[in-house]
């Protein structure tokens, strides 16, 4: 049956918002159309309509509602598939709202929902995966066979030859992860032996555990018995703790009187007698001394009283006593005395310190007396020389006179001379003195020079002798005048300063007797002193004699109370020796008992620490035990699983030997058919087995040709064009489709080789032609170059608009 497409209707699908009817020829369809014209539509549309689904949905490029029409609620596509018999009308409708629907009309019958997809199965005879690789060829998968690395573009290989299925299944077989459970369990065991080797020995720990038991039990006999004893030796020990109060009370009571009575025998080496004697004498030595003390304070009052109290007889201790008052009465009148002796030191002091002050103020006054004298001495003088005040004012008013004579004179001379000067000039021709008329002036000229001779010398020098001695009597008479004033004035300091000496003189004198008798009571306070350290050296050593005279009587009396203590002891009949003894069994048997309890605790920690051990072995054992089951258990799968893997590979490799056999004759012919270049002329695929770098086995196909020009094989892809290579693409995919049982008898190829020129399109589709597909739907942007037989749909980028 040649089954081909006969028409297709498109409502709704993708780029088709209107609808479109297509017809088709049994023979070759060119789908011609510029980018986006629509051409991929309407091919898709034929493969939705037959599988309710697309490739680009299941490789998951789209979602199913993106093959509506943006601007139609639904899509709906109906293929017509017509043979020589019989015609099939398959419609599927897809509503948005994920509502499906598909009808198949056989003759009269039409058939919906479940039958209607076996029906559409049983016409096509292909899975939608068989009928994507049969098909319709599709550019990107073709593409796929020929670029990429070889270990990406043999998968594509076994994709498109239907083998990936086996290698799928190869695939997930988990044996990675059944190893790597298997490896745990490894891990884990290992884990556990090791811990299991950290612990002890279990038949070592088994024994350690039985003797411990054994030991412990011991222990539960022993303590108890122990325990009885010590109770028992206790209530003797408190029989006797009675005892021993008593006896140790009265031991350290005999113990203290043996000690004074030791004492007193050591230290009172002296016998009573002689004690006694020695006393009488020390007695008269300390009255002396007291009595002497006494007189020297002139209290002679005491010492009587002290020796009429001595008469009346006491005791010898009452004696001393006698003695240490008086002594104490003599001290503290010494004291009184010292301190009045310390009261005139004060006196003498104070008073030398003002004799001081005295003679300070003296000193003072000492400048002005010298003075005082030393001017009367001057006054003296001046008196004798130049006679009283009173006669030097009258000798001064003398002098006075004679001066004013003297310039009186030479007054009345200096003018005689001027006269006659006048004369000698010639201006009179009288005598000035004798009023004469001069005859001879010659004379007259000598008399003239006489007179002033006489005036400068003799009654110059005159006045001026008088003048000086005038000046030397006033000089006298005003010191004499000015000695008298100060000593007027210095009288009352030199009457001062007289008063002062005597003073000091009364003072010092008071100062000397004081320090006479301060002499005379230190050299008595001395003596005194001595007295008393005398007096109380006697009294002590007096006392200390009266004290063991006194003492020889006690000690009588401490040696029958001894007798009567040992007496006490002996009857008590107490034995420290035997309680000791008792009280250190009692002491070691109560220690034992605590190391016994001691160690039986610590026997029961170390049994539990043991048993703890031993569940602790048995844990582990028991632990390991399943583990290595569950291992033998995984161990099996585990080589089951390879054992499938292996019998999968070979399959595998068997399949795919048979299948290259197969299509190697197949594309070689298609090889003829479509590839005209005539460098090649005929090719093989080789399969190679590979280990990948993980170290996986993978199978490789290599393409080789053999070169026209050598003969020579060689590996084609490496030494193609782009477009040579897209031609071999869809050499392999049209060979591929040739071994497809029950395929449908159309082709349906979308842009089958992108790159290649128009010319070469043209022979592709006689190419496609030759090999005898009965039905070609190709899908191109340009037409292809006058082809015979050849429908030529032709889509214009508005025509979906339409
Ligand atoms: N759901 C949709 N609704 C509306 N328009 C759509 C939808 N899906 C696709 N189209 C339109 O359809 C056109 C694509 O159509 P198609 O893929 O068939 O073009 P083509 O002719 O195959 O182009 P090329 O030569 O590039 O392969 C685009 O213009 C796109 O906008
Ligand atoms: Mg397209």
């Amino acid at each position: 049956m040649k089954l081909y497409i006969k028409s297709v209707d498109i409502r709704g699908f993708r780029a088709f918002e209107r609808p479109l009817t297509l017809e088709f020829q049994c023979g070759i369809n060119l789908v011609v159309g510029p980018v986006g014209s629509g051409k991929t539509s309407i091919l898709k549309a034929i493969e939705f309509c037959l599988y309710g689904t697309v490739s680009e949905i299941k490789r998951r490029i789209y979602r199913k509602a993106d093959i509506i029409n943006d601007f139609s609620e639904a899509a709906e596509v109906t293929v017509e598939l017509a043979s020589s018999e019989k015609s099939f009308k398959i419609t599927r409708t897809y509503i948005r709202k994920g509502f499906e629907q598909l009808k198949v009309q056989v003759g009269e019958k039409l058939l919906e929902g479940e039958p209607a997809e076996a029906e559409v199965q049983k016409i096509i005879g292909l899975t939608h995966e068989d009928f994507a690789r049969h098909v319709f060829l599709d550019y990107h998968r073709l593409q796929e066979i020929i670029f990429g690395s070889p270990a990406t573009r043999s998968l594509a290989i076994d994709k498109h030859l239907g083998l990936y299925t086996i290698e799928r299944v190869f695939r997930s077989i988990p044996l990675g992860l059944v190893k790597e459970k298997l490896d745990m369990l490894a891990a884990k065991e290992k884990e556990l032996k090791e811990e299991l080797d950290s612990l002890p020995d279990r038949e070592e720990l088994v024994r350690e555990i039985g003797e411990l038991e054994e030991e412990a039990r011991n222990y539960d006999r022993t303590i108890p018995e122990l325990e009885e004893r010590i109770k028992k030796l206790k209530k003797t020990l408190e029989e006797q703790a009675q005892k021993k109060r008593i006896y140790d009370e009265l031991k350290t009571k005999q113990e203290k009187i043996e000690a004074i009575i030791e004492h007193y025998r050591r230290t009172r080496k002296i016998d009573p007698k002689t004690a006694s004697d020695l006393l009488s004498a020390l007695y008269e030595k300390i009255k002396e001394n007291i009595c002497e003390g006494f007189n020297l304070l002139y209290n002679l009052k005491k010492c009587e009283e002290l020796t009429q109290k001595l008469e009346e007889k006491g005791t010898q201790l009452e004696t001393i006593k006698l003695f240490e008052k008086y002594y104490e009465e003599l001290e503290k009148e010494f004291d009184r005395f010292s301190t009045e002796i310390e009261e005139l030191e004060r006196e003498r002091l104070s008073k030398d310190i003002a004799l001081r002050n005295i003679e300070k103020e003296i000193s003072v006054l000492q400048a002005s007396k010298l003075e005082y004298e030393e001017l009367e001495d001057e006054l003296a003088r001046l008196t004798e020389k130049y006679g009283s005040e009173k006669v030097l004012g009258e000798k001064l008013s003398q002098l006075e006179r004679e001066i004013e004579r003297l310039k009186n004179k030479m007054r009345s001379e200096t003018c005689k001379v001027l006269l006659q000067k006048s004369v000698l000039e010639g201006k009179s021709d009288t005598c000035p003195i004798c009023e004469q008329k001069i005859e001879n002036i010659d004379e007259f000229r000598e008399k003239y020079r006489k007179a002033v001779k006489n005036l400068s010398k003799l009654g110059k020098e005159k006045l001026e002798s008088t003048e000086n001695k005038l000046e030397e009597y006033r000089k006298a008479y005003d010191r004499i005048r000015l000695l008298r004033r100060r000593l007027v004035e210095l009288e009352e300091v030199v009457a001062k300063y007289a008063e002062l000496e005597a003073t000091l003189e009364k003072a010092k004198k008071e100062l000397e007797e004081l320090e006479e008798t301060l002499e005379d009571r230190k050299r008595l306070q001395v003596k005194i002193k001595g007295i008393l350290r005398g007096a109380r050296a006697y009294i002590k050593k007096a006392s200390s004699l009266a004290t063991a005279l006194a003492g020889w009587k006690d000690i009588t009396r401490l040696q029958k109370e001894l007798e009567a203590l040992s007496k006490n002891i002996d009857k008590l009949n107490f034995d420290p020796a035997e309680y000791e003894i008792l009280e250190n069994e009692v002491k070691t048997l109560t220690s034992n008992l605590e190391n016994y309890k001691a160690r039986k605790e610590e026997l029961i920690q170390t049994l539990e620490d043991k048993r703890g051990t031993l569940a602790e072995i048995e844990r582990l054992n028991a632990e390991l035990a399943a583990i290595s089951q569950k291992e033998k258990e995984i161990e099996r799968f585990y080589k089951r699983l390879l054992k499938v893997r292996r019998a999968l590979r070979e399959a595998q490799s068997e399949l795919r030997s048979r299948v290259i056999e197969e299509l190697k004759e197949r594309i070689n012919e298609a090889f003829r058919a479509i590839y005209r270049y005539g460098d090649y002329e005929e090719l093989d695929i080789r399969v190679e087995n590979i280990r990948t770098e993980k170290g996986y086995p993978r199978s490789i196909y290599r393409l080789l040709a053999k070169r026209t020009r050598d003969g020579q094989w060689v590996p084609i892809l490496p030494r193609l064009s782009d477009g040579q290579k897209s031609l071999i693409a869809l050499i392999f995919a049209v060979a591929v489709h040739g071994l497809a049982e029950n395929k449908p008898d159309f082709v349906i190829l979308d842009e089958p080789a992108p790159n290649i020129d128009e010319v070469l399109k043209r022979s592709v589709a006689i190419g496609l032609q030759k090999l005898g597909m009965q039905q070609v739907i190709i899908a191109t942007q340009s037409e292809i170059l006058k082809t015979e037989n050849a429908k030529i749909i032709s889509l214009k980028q508005e025509m979906r608009k339409e």
